[in-house]
């Protein structure tokens, strides 16, 4: 993992010795590095490089206004999906107009929102969309700037739940509903049409996916500029995947290599290119801190307790993911055992990490990696636990981004029934 190595034997980040912010912050602790994400943005910055490229991070993966911050400083748009992320990134600095906004289940509120903004594009997903934001827009006095998300029927070969360019997938206008989908987009007088967008899944680690979407989204261009609808820009989401325990995803260059050769053969190389990722701009910079409080040995299991759950990084519980769990401290005393290390929290799924190898005692600390991309974002207070602290470093430099909510954030929202009448 970039920029995340041991220095006599003390867990770094850039130039942050990983010990020092446990003790100084508290845990559990997100960390971040700059240069992790500015690194892999630059594999997809050498990818489209010469080219009339935007790459929108799908801000969905991590959407700490620190974080969005050093994605716009660095040039890119954003992918959103609702009206909150559009406060976020506009909050982040962000200009408006490179920015699109995905999603199934956007609600007039947010159409309105978003077009009083400036947004660059609505990714319609629906016929029934296509209706309600043409009247959203006409009674603003406006024209929507849309693109259809074509559902292109491709098998991702990733988890069903981060699957989404199937069929059966509630996602973008099937294959066959995107002609009279462009014609009626075409029509609709609160509507202009500007692009085509697509996306098949998440974490995915294979170029085939990628190759066949691009191939369908390629014939889908030609038959509807046949029609006489221009399409001025190409977006194909996001989707590829990280390294989480030895996964090979393709690199972004190589892939855009690939992928920007069948663009080119088709003659759409001087298209706006988009693409929309998430995870593979932010996963693997990031780890999340915790401490452990107790081990607790069993006949059947050894149980390492730590104070992060999964209400800070719910991916273990939610799709059995893997993430890699190691000690900022190598060189602990402590035997190697074999582990399920779990947090506080009353439910068995609560785990983040199971039959792991580990020498520790309680009072060790421990950093679970590739924890950049849907952990934090995805948190809850479930149990009121409160939401970790995040921090980013940058070399030697550390900032704290987000303060540990407290307690009474939790129940900010919350009111008291009023007194009992005696
Ligand atoms: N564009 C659209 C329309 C999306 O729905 C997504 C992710 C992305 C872009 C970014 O995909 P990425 O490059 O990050 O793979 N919570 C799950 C992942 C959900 C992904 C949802 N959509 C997880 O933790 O694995």
């Amino acid at each position: 993992r970039p920029h995340l190595h041991y220095r006599s034997g003390a867990l770094h980040l850039e130039d942050a010795r990983l010990a020092d912010l446990a003790r100084e912050y508290g845990t559990p602790l997100y960390v971040y590095s700059r240069a992790a994400m500015l690194d892999a943005l630059a594999a997809y910055q050498r990818g489209f490089a010469g080219r009339r490229a935007r790459i929108c991070y799908a801000m969905k993966a991590n959407s700490s206004l620190a974080v969005l911050q050093v994605f716009a400083r660095a040039g890119c748009g954003f992918d959103i999906v609702s009206g909150g992320e559009l406060q976020r990134v506009l909050a982040a600095g962000a200009d408006p107009a490179t920015v699109v906004f995905s999603g199934v289940g956007k609600t007039r509120g947010e159409m309105r929102q978003a077009l009083q903004a400036g947004i660059a594009c609505f990714n319609v997903e629906s016929e029934a969309e296509l209706e309600v934001l043409s009247a959203v827009a006409q009674a603003l006095g406006m024209r929507a700037p849309v693109s259809i998300r074509v559902n292109p029927n491709v098998d991702a070969h990733t988890h069903p739940y981060i699957s989404t360019g199937l069929k059966d997938n509630k996602f973008g206008v099937a294959h066959e509903r995107v002609l009279a989908t462009y014609r009626r987009a075409a029509q609709l007088p609160g509507l202009q049409v500007k692009g085509i967008d697509c996306h098949i899944g998440s974490q995915i680690t294979e170029e085939t996916p990628y190759l066949d979407a691009m191939d369908k989204v390629l014939d889908l261009v030609q038959a509807v500029e046949a029609q006489g609808i221009a399409l001025e820009h190409i977006d194909f989401g996001g989707g590829l995947g990280i390294d989480y325990q030895g996964d090979t995803p393709p690199a972004a260059d190589a892939l855009w290599a690939k992928l920007l050769a069948r663009v080119d053969q088709r003659g759409y190389g001087q298209r706006l290119l988009m693409v929309e990722p998430g995870r593979s701009l932010v996963g693997n910079a990031g780890v999340c801190l915790t401490e452990v409080l107790y081990l607790k040995p069993g006949e059947q299991k050894n149980f390492c307790i730590v104070d992060a759950a999964m209400n800070d990084l719910p991916r273990p519980m939610m799709y059995e993911a893997y993430h890699a769990i190691v000690p900022l401290d190598q060189a602990s005393s402590a035997p190697h055992q074999t582990y399920d290390v779990v947090g506080p929290i009353c439910e068995s799924g609560d785990w983040l990490g199971r039959e792991r190898s580990l020498a520790v005692r309680p009072g060790d600390w421990l950093a679970v990696l590739s924890a950049g991309a849907y952990c934090s974002a995805m948190g809850s207070t479930y149990n009121t636990r409160a939401r970790a602290a995040e921090v980013l470093v940058d070399g030697a430099q550390v900032h704290l981004v987000r303060e540990r909510e407290s307690v009474s954030d939790i129940f900010r929202c919350e009111r008291l029934l009023p007194a009992e009448k005696i």
